[in-house]
């Protein structure tokens, strides 16, 4: 026995999850910190690398399959087409692999799908544990201020583990026992298929709980052990809405704890939320109310926030972010971006390069040191190095069917409120006139400007608006004209 020996992991995940009162989305696949429930136990689960890792489905499991072939893969699934309980749900898991030709010899770990705070590193201890103590059946199990709904762990005189009693099923005695089984067991395999064999559906559901396996071993004479969790929020398990935000704020304090051992200084640990892909680097500080999401990036010495959520977003070297949204965007070394900005995808933002307060910015890259810092929109367009784009211009990259790009060549000055009506191309060094709106090309060099000229008509106001306070101002400003 050793590293290696783990033979399967059983993800029970094919639960209906009535608490949780969702009409559209299986229990499984609500979210914490940017992971489903089912992928935070697979991703635990792998950490283990066992032989085979299944998956029961069975509620809704066309959108659990689906998420899991997209998200994992390599991950096997099991259909338990009713879900007559825990213990069935293994039975099934277990069926598949034999029928798949799988033999199961060593350690078989059994987890739930809803218990996202479990750890890679609990499920080894537990093994871990199971194999030195060569038990038939392991159990984790913490002990919790409240534990009310979960099985309760009964343990004989001498200490040792006799049953688990569900809460339904238990006396009040029992239910005043605070050691509360975590769903989670090490088997050895081929004791697991024999007791499976024995279980029956006497009890309060009318379902076959695993749980009975513990006591139907133990009566076979096989050890039976408990593995207590060091920490008893580990093992949450998700039943409704209320659960799921605490966990999400349990692994978010966690997440936030690793980032500021690392370095990052996070203002407001109570306003801020990482999702577990969010890497960093040290020196970089969090201002409150800022989400952090997906595989997004902070680089040495960067300021993010306050007010900000970030998706997949690259946050360079000492760069400045700041009451922005962005997703999927890359901003430069040392650039700047806000207040109030809005860069979507495939925005790219060289080195020390700048979008201002009510910039939107997609699909489009601007050079080392260019800058748009007002009221700008800017897609499809590249912008070449130390090029400023005046305020309120936009890049007019739709004609209702296709889009278009705009290119601005290096150390270009645009005009405030300009139009480019793409495609179109300004080169190096080109100016532009303000209000101009650019339809053709601007050779390198050139002053493009494309705007009426302007008419004066000498006293219209007090001609045509007369009585106005308008007027009268006009009439007092001429008068003094008269007299100077
Ligand atoms: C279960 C345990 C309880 C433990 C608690 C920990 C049993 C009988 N009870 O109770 O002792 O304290 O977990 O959170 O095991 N599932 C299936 N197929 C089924 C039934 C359930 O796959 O037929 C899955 C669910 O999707 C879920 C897990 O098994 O992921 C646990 O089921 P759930 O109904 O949540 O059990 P609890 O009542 O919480
Ligand atoms: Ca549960």
């Amino acid at each position: 026995m050793g590293a290696n020996s783990l033979a399967a992991v059983v993800v029970l995940a094919a639960g209906g999850g009535t608490r949780m009162k969702s009409n559209k989305l299986p229990k499984v696949l609500h979210e914490v910190c940017g992971r489903s429930l089912v992928g935070h136990a697979v991703s635990a689960a792998r950490e283990l690398t066992p032989e085979q890792l299944v998956v029961v489905v069975g509620h809704q499991r066309e959108q659990v399959q689906e998420h899991l072939a997209a998200h994992y893969p390599a991950v096997r699934t099991a259909v338990q087409e009713e879900q007559n309980g825990t213990g069935h749900a293994v039975r099934t898991a277990l069926e598949a692999l034999t029928a798949d030709g799988v033999v199961l010899d060593g350690t078989v770990i059994v987890t739930a799908g809803d218990s996202p705070l479990l750890t890679g590193a609990t499920l080894r201890r537990l093994a871990d544990a199971h194999e030195a103590q060569q038990n038939g059946v392991t159990v984790l199990t913490a002990v919790v201020p409240e534990p009310f709904g979960y099985g309760r762990i009964l343990r004989d005189e001498d200490g040792t583990v006799a049953s688990i009693v569900e809460e339904r099923d238990a006396t009040d005695t029992q239910r005043a026992i605070a050691e509360i089984n975590s769903g989670v067991f090490a088997f050895d395999a081929k004791l697991l298929v024999e007791a499976l064999a024995e279980l029956t559906t006497d009890n309060s559901q009318g379902e076959e709980y695993l749980t009975d396996t513990l006591e139907i071993l133990r009566t076979a004479g096989h050890r039976v052990g408990a593995v207590v969790a060091e920490d008893h929020r580990d093992i949450l398990g998700i039943n409704d809405r209320v659960q799921l935000a605490q966990a999400r704020r349990l692994l978010n304090d966690r997440l936030l704890e690793r980032a500021m051992r690392a370095g990052v200084t996070v203002v407001d640990p109570a306003t801020t939320w990482f999702d577990v892909q969010v890497t960093y680097e040290p020196d970089a500080v969090v201002l409150p109310n800022t989400q952090l999401q997906g595989a997004t990036h902070l680089a040495e010495g960067c300021e993010v926030g306050p007010n900000s959520t970030l998706k997949d977003t690259l946050v360079g070297v000492g760069a400045r972010v700041s009451n922005t949204t962005a997703d999927r965007a890359e901003v430069g070394e040392l650039a700047s971006v806000g207040p109030y900005a809005y860069l979507r995808p495939g925005a790219k933002l060289a080195r020390k390069s700048k979008v201002g307060t009510y910039v939107e910015v997609k699909n489009s890259e601007l050079g080392e040191g260019a800058k748009v810092p007002h009221l700008s929109y800017i897609g499809d367009a590249t912008i070449g190095e130390g090029s400023n784009i005046g305020a309120a211009s936009v890049t007019v990259n739709y004609d209702g069917v296709n889009k278009h790009r705009t290119v601005i060549g290096a150390h270009c000055r645009t005009g405030s409120d300009n139009m480019f009506i793409a495609p179109v191309t300004v080169g190096d060094g080109a100016y532009t006139g303000a209000g101009s709106v650019i339809t053709a090309d601007v050779p390198a060099g050139a002053l493009g400007v494309n705007r009426a000229q302007q008419r004066n008509i000498e006293g219209w106001v007090e001609r045509k608006r007369p009585g106005t306070t308008s007027a009268q101002a006009a009439k007092a400003a001429t008068d003094g004209a008269g007299q100077a």
